[in-house]
């Protein structure tokens, strides 16, 4: 399988602090690859670096054929790179559909295309529903964001992502403060978006992690503490040492 993404030595410095500390980590296309560690651990701050949130101290991203270390944020997005946040960012007095055609709209404008209107521009509304079926929200389509529930609005959250059309999804925690049913509704949903998109996936739900990842990176110290399948993961002593536990992974 080609790669997606690539970096190589990649660190950030926050004064005297190495968050993420000389990374280099290679991304299939297709894959789900979950970046799993600590708190502070640096997994946020390497998905910054990756989305262009912050500029890298040292070393080098991949994608595709370009080298993105330290382009601004739209530039990245524009080549195909989607971000969601580890916080909801949808706007709430807004449906689910104006939600998401918000988004495919974004990217007719970071294309420069915005001097021409959006409803008759071909392409946004079919983005926008497509987006909706992609993250079953369809039968909320016409819902204001603030009534969703707390599931749905994370559900969204990815579907404004999925309008801008990206073809790797930067994902940060999507499960965190569900429910089992709503973690269980995200766990389908990702494994419905592996069709046609790589994802880096960062996520405390051990169970989550193991139901969807093909490759699992630890970090701890803003390091990788090792990199594998999910049963290499699960087997080794570092990993347990160092982050696991032992009955976390039985
Ligand atoms: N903008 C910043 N300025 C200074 N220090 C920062 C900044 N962002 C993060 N840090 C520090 O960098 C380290 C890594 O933080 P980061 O948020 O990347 O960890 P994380 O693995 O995402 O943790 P969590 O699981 O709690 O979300 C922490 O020590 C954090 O305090
Ligand atoms: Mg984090």
């Amino acid at each position: 399988m080609p790669k997606a993404l690539e970096t190589e030595a990649l660190s950030k410095r926050f004064g005297g602090l190495v968050a993420v500390d000389n990374v280099s980590l290679a991304v299939r296309q297709g894959d789900v690859h979950c970046v799993i560690g600590p708190n502070g651990a640096g997994k946020t701050t390497l998905l910054n670096l990756l989305s262009g949130a912050l500029p890298p101290s040292a070393g080098r991203i991949r994608f595709g054929d370009q080298d993105i270390a330290g382009l601004p944020p739209h530039r990245i997005a524009q080549l195909g790179i989607g971000r969601s946040f580890q916080r909801t960012n949808i706007f709430p007095e807004f449906s689910a559909y104006e939600n998401c055609r918000l988004g495919a709209q974004a990217r007719m404008a970071s294309s420069m295309r915005f001097f021409r209107p959006a409803e008759r521009d071909d392409g946004v509304r079919e983005r926008a529903e497509r987006a909706l079926a992609l993250t079953g929200l369809t039968p909320r389509r016409d819902t204001r964001a603030s009534v969703l529930s707390h599931g749905e609005q994370r559900q969204l959250e990815i579907g404004v992502m999925l309008a801008t059309e990206p073809s790797l999804l930067l994902l940060d925690e999507p499960m965190a403060g569900m429910s089992a049913d709503e973690t269980a509704r995200m766990v389908d949903l990702l494994r419905r978006l592996k069709e046609g998109h790589t994802l880096i996936l960062i996520e405390h739900d051990m169970d989550a992690v193991f139901a969807l990842a093909d490759i699992i990176t630890v970090m701890v110290n803003g390091a990788v503490l090792a990199s594998g399948t999910p049963q290499e993961i699960r087997a080794s002593q570092a990993v347990q040492d160092a982050y696991l536990g032992g009955d976390d992974l039985a």
